[in-house]
C-alpha cells in the first residue's frame, strides 16, 4: 500500500473543539513520530490555530466540506481523517462518503442519529468493500457509554461467565458546558424533525442504527422524573442516551450480538435521595421537556439561535478544565447475577475531554489496528476498538473504569 503523507489530518482544526484536539495532539508524546496536519476551509483561521500551537512545522490543507476534488487530495494524503466539521447533517456527507470509497479511516464527533443511519444506509457497503473503518461518535457521545458498557461486559464474563443482558448507565455528575456548534447541531435535528414525521418515528426507535438487527425488543424508557430501584435514586432523562442508547445497541449488533440477545440498554441521570432528590429531578426532567418543545418550534429555535452559544463560542478554558464526570454501569446476567462499573473522565466532558478521547481514537486507527485485523464498515467505538481504545484513555486521557462490586 502506498505509504501516506500523514498519519491524521484534522478537519475542522479552526472548530472550538477542533482547536483544543489540535493543542492535545501537538503536546502527545507517547507517539512521538505521529505525523499530523490541520485542515479546514479558511486559511486565516487554520493559520491562526498554527500560530497559537507554536508548531512551525505544521502543514496546512485547505477544503471546503463541499468540495469534492479538495477532500479527495486531502484523503490521498492521511490514513485517517478527523473531523468536527458540524452539523454533520449540513456538512458531514461529502467526506465521509470519499473516505468510504477511497478506504480513508474516519472518526467524528456526530451525535445527530439521523445522519448516522442515513450514511449507513449509503455508504456501508462501499467503505466494507474498500476497508475504510468510518467510526462516528467518537466524544462524550458516545465513547464513555458505548466503551464502559463493553467493559462492564467483560468484566462480568470474567467474574461470572455470562454477559449481562441488561446493563443501565446513571450519570452521577457531569460538569462542563455546551458549545455553540453542539447547540447548532441540535437545533437542525429537531428543525429537520418538526416538518419529518418518518423522522420523528426513526428517533423514537432504539434499533434506528440497527436496521438488519432481528431480535429487537421493546427498550426501558427513563420518565421525566421517578424513583429509580438500580441506583436508590430520584433520576431524570440525560439528555446523550438519544444517541448513546442507539450506538450501543450498534455495537451489540455489529459484535454479533455478543452482548445479549436481546439486550436492554438505558440511561439516565441521578439526582439524589429524598425529598430533594424528587424536586431536582422535577425541575430537570421539566427543564429538559421545555427545551426540547421549545427547540421543536419555529419560534423557539429562533429564540433559542440568539440566546445560546453561537458556532465557535463554548465553555472557558477555566470551566473545562474544571469540569469531570461519574458514570455508574448497573449489569445484571440472565441468571440474576449483579455487578456495577464505573467509568470517569476528567476536564469538561463535551470538549476537554471529548478532545482527548476523538485524539486517542484517532491515534488508534492510525497505529494500533492493521487494515487486515479489522475489515471496513461504518462501525462504533466498541465494536471497532475495544480494549485497546479503554487502555489508551486510561493511560492519556484521564479516563478510568473500575468494577466497583
Ligand atoms: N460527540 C460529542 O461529545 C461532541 C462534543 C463537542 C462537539 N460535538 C460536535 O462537534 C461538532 C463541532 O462542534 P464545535 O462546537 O467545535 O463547532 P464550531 O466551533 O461551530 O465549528 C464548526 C467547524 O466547522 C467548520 N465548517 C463549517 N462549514 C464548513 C465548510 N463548508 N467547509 C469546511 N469547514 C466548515 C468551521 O470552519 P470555520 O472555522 O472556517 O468557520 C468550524 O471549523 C458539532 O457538530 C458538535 O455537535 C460533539
Amino acid at each position: 500500500m502506498a505509504e501516506h503523507k500523514y498519519d491524521i489530518v484534522v478537519f475542522g482544526a479552526s472548530s472550538f473543539v477542533g482547536e483544543i484536539l489540535c493543542n492535545y495532539l501537538s503536546k502527545n508524546r507517547e507517539e512521538p513520530t505521529l505525523r499530523w496536519a490541520i485542515a479546514g476551509r479558511s486559511s486565516a483561521k487554520l493559520e491562526a490555530v498554527k500560530a497559537k500551537l507554536d508548531k512551525a512545522d505544521l502543514d496546512i490543507i485547505i477544503a471546503d466540506a463541499a468540495d469534492e476534488q479538495a477532500l479527495r487530495a486531502l484523503c490521498a494524503q492521511t490514513r485517517v481523517v478527523t473531523t468536527t466539521v458540524g452539523p454533520y447533517a449540513l456538512y458531514g456527507e461529502t467526506l465521509l462518503k470519499i473516505c468510504a470509497e477511497t478506504g480513508t479511516d474516519y472518526c467524528d464527533l456526530t451525535g445527530e442519529n439521523q445522519w448516522i443511519r442515513k450514511m449507513i444506509e449509503r455508504y456501508d457497503a462501499t467503505a466494507k468493500a474498500s476497508g475504510a473503518r468510518i467510526v462516528n461518535c467518537c466524544g462524550f457521545d458516545s465513547i464513555p457509554s458505548d466503551l464502559g458498557v463493553y467493559y462492564t461486559q467483560q468484566q462480568s464474563k470474567e467474574l461470572f461467565g455470562e454477559y449481562c443482558d441488561t446493563v443501565s448507565m446513571r450519570v452521577k455528575t457531569a460538569k462542563g458546558g455546551l458549545s455553540g456548534g453542539t447547540f447548532a447541531s441540535l437545533l437542525n435535528l429537531m428543525k429537520e424533525a418538526s416538518t419529518n414525521p418518518a423522522l420523528r418515528k426513526e428517533m423514537a426507535d432504539p434499533y434506528s442504527l440497527c436496521p438488519d438487527e432481528e431480535s429487537k425488543a421493546r427498550q426501558i424508557n427513563t420518565g421525566l422524573a421517578q424513583f429509580d430501584k438500580i441506583s436508590g435514586s430520584w433520576t431524570a432523562p440525560f439528555i446523550m442516551a438519544a444517541i448513546n442508547t442507539r450506538v450501543v445497541q450498534r455495537s451489540n449488533f455489529l459484535l454479533k450480538e455478543a452482548y445479549a440477545k436481546p439486550f436492554f440498554y438505558d440511561e439516565a441521570m441521578m439526582l439524589g435521595k429524598g425529598f430533594s432528590g424528587r424536586l431536582r429531578a422535577g425541575a430537570v426532567g421539566g427543564g429538559l421537556a421545555g427545551f426540547m418543545l421549545t427547540a421543536s418550534l419555529k419560534p423557539g429555535r429562533w429564540i433559542l439561535s440568539r440566546v445560546l452559544p453561537s458556532p465557535g463560542e463554548g465553555p472557558s478554558p477555566q470551566e473545562q478544565e474544571n469540569g469531570f464526570y461519574d458514570l455508574y454501569f448497573y449489569g445484571k446476567t440472565a441468571s440474576g447475577k449483579k455487578l456495577q462499573c464505573r467509568v470517569t473522565g476528567d476536564k469538561d466532558p463535551g470538549y476537554g475531554s471529548t478532545a482527548k478521547m476523538l485524539g486517542q481514537a484517532s491515534i488508534c486507527l492510525a497505529r494500533d489496528i492493521d487494515k487486515a485485523e479489522l475489515a471496513g464498515g461504518l462501525l462504533t467505538p466498541a465494536s471497532c476498538f475495544g480494549n485497546i481504545l479503554i487502555e489508551r484513555l486510561k493511560a492519556y486521557s484521564g479516563l478510568t473504569f473500575s468494577v466497583i462490586r
